[in-house]
């Protein structure tokens, strides 16, 4: 098969990260015969500095005329400490985010046997823990009015949702349930904000067309606690952006790094794959950086496009350079690595 991939590697660490998992990609198609043409384009903070915008036309062009998209990572120290920056660098993944259609993020969270060890949690409350983000990714107050009152004593930031827009991740997150364990667990602050108990009214109306999913509800601050506490409770969770935003990083460290999480974002129009860790700038050029997340990602790329056999040999070449040690230093084990 001829897959046509946008390379946007970004800022930081992305665009070694994002070498490493070409290089996977290369060898699947190798062994499976498939014909990969990679387009590369800009994003962020190297696409502030060569255009003005940090998601160029090009860039998008070059996303909706490919198969899919590969991220690496956006971000860069010179903006943070900036509050006035006119283009910042996580414009352009909002805007790719919104021009994309990306509405759903899944974000999944598997632990791996041999890193047991490297979680700060203890190994009897993370082994076998396995469940999946589903965050909605184009709306809420990512998204809403924001601004500054006239005498800038004033800031805000609206948070709003349709029904439309809730409804749809709702229908995606029960059809993930329903294929798994069939457990949806709804995160909200219904108790107080009126766009989560929009949410919590239509899961309700959907889950009576669901009887082979079991529903529970649960507020953002109790799912953070809970998450941590008996993360094998859940099976898919599903939730508004920036719930997500924040549940999906602390969600993360259960496996031992935030090095390990791919993501896949996906909606109207093409597919980005991408690791959820940040452009890490401290590490940049030192090859430090964890690539598995974006190699991960890489597998969900190829799992989208129903291309299973190659998606599992990627995790399977993942699982055993683990167990071999040879791995990045955030999870290696002196005592074990590289004596296979
Ligand atoms: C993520 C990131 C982004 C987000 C930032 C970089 C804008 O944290 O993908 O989780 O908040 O969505
Ligand atoms: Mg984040």
């Amino acid at each position: 098969m001829k897959i046509k991939i946008a390379v946007l590697s970004g800022d930081g660490i992305g665009p070694e990260i994002v070498a490493q998992a070409q290089k996977v990609i290369d060898a699947i198609a190798y062994k499976f015969n498939h014909k990969i043409e990679y387009t590369p384009a800009l994003i962020g903070g190297v696409a502030i500095d060569e255009t003005g915008s940090a998601y160029p036309e090009n860039t998008h062009n070059i996303c909706m005329n490919s198969d899919a998209v590969l991220f690496g990572a956006i971000g860069d120290p010179k903006y943070d400490n900036n509050p006035l920056a006119k283009v910042r660098p996580e414009q352009g993944l909002l805007q790719m985010r919104k021009k994309l259609g990306l509405y759903a993020n899944i974000r999944p969270v598997t632990t791996f046997d041999s890193l047991l060890d490297k979680s700060p949690l203890r190994k009897e409350v993370v082994e076998g823990a396995n469940f999946i983000v589903v965050r909605e990714l184009t709306g809420g107050i990512y998204f809403g009015e924001k601004g500054r009152s006239e005498d800038m004593q004033k800031a805000f930031d609206i948070c709003s949702y349709s029904t439309h827009e809730v409804e749809r991740i709702l229908k995606l997150a029960f059809s993930y349930a329903k294929n798994r364990k069939g457990h949806l667990t709804v995160v909200d602050k219904a108790n107080v904000l009126a766009t989560s108990r929009l949410w919590r009214e239509k899961a309700q109306d959907m889950a009576k067309n669901y009887n082979d999913v079991e529903v529970d509800y649960m507020f953002v601050d109790n799912a953070a606690m809970q998450i941590i506490q008996n993360p094998k409770k859940f099976d898919v969770i599903v939730t508004e952006n920036m719930f997500g935003d924040i549940i999906s990083d602390e969600a993360s460290v259960i496996t031992g790094s935030l090095g390990l999480l791919p993501s896949a974002s996906i909606g109207i129009h093409t597919s980005v794959f991408e690791p959820i860790h940040g452009s890490y700038p401290q590490a940049a050029g030192k090859d430090i950086a964890n690539p598995l997340a974006t190699i991960l990602s890489a597998a969900m790329l190829f799992d989208s496009l129903s291309l299973l056999n190659e998606a599992q040999t990627i995790r399977d070449a993942v699982d055993k350079s683990i167990i071999k040690g040879v791995v990045t230093e955030d999870i290696s084990n002196e005592d074990f690595r590289f004596t296979n």
